[in-house]
């Protein structure tokens, strides 16, 4: 089946409806399998390994990327809040910022980029700054937003 959507942070793949949708290519930057305190198995377990910073794909090869990067930094790094959502590092205006510019990169013209932000730790404000494109749809759930954007023209 023709692969349409990018997910470039699928980490445990929890926002997924179906998590072995074939019309998707999961990727993440690590792979791991642990026990989390609620005796749950948590796996990350992507098709590819990369980095949203550098994405492995050609321009415009996807109808649809979803972008879900981690949205914490305080924690340390043996909590299960690292486990399940990793960590922004202290560069994360320049890692979102390029993340962004990868993610519309690998868009077709016309698609669909959906970016989700959990407001803990930073302000979605401060994190719609690192992109020139206006969203269409903002949409939030108690401290988690839904950011819905049109690869644009130009
Ligand atoms: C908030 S979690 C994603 C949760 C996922 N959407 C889900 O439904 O379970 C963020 C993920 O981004 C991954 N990540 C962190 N830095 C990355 C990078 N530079 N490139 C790709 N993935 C990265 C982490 O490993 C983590 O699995």
């Amino acid at each position: 089946m023709k692969k349409q959507i990018l997910d470039v942070c699928c980490g445990g793949r929890m926002w997924w409806h179906n998590k072995e949708d074939a019309r998707a290519v999961y990727m993440d930057n690590r792979e791991l399998e642990c026990t989390l305190c609620d005796g749950r198995v948590f796996r990350v377990s992507p098709d590819v390994i990369g980095d949203f910073r550098n994405i492995p794909f050609p321009d415009e090869s996807f109808a649809m990327v979803l972008f879900d990067p981690p949205h914490l930094t305080h924690h340390g790094e043996k909590s299960w809040l690292f486990k399940k959502y990793g960590k922004l590092s202290k560069n994360w205006r320049e890692d979102l910022a390029q993340g962004f510019k990868e993610c519309f990169r690998v868009l077709k013209t016309g698609g669909t980029l959906i970016f989700k932000w959990s407001e803990i730790d930073i302000k979605l404000p401060d994190i719609l700054r690192l992109t020139v494109v206006q969203p269409v749809i903002l949409h939030k759930k108690q401290k988690t937003h839904f950011v819905i954007f049109l690869k644009p023209d130009n």
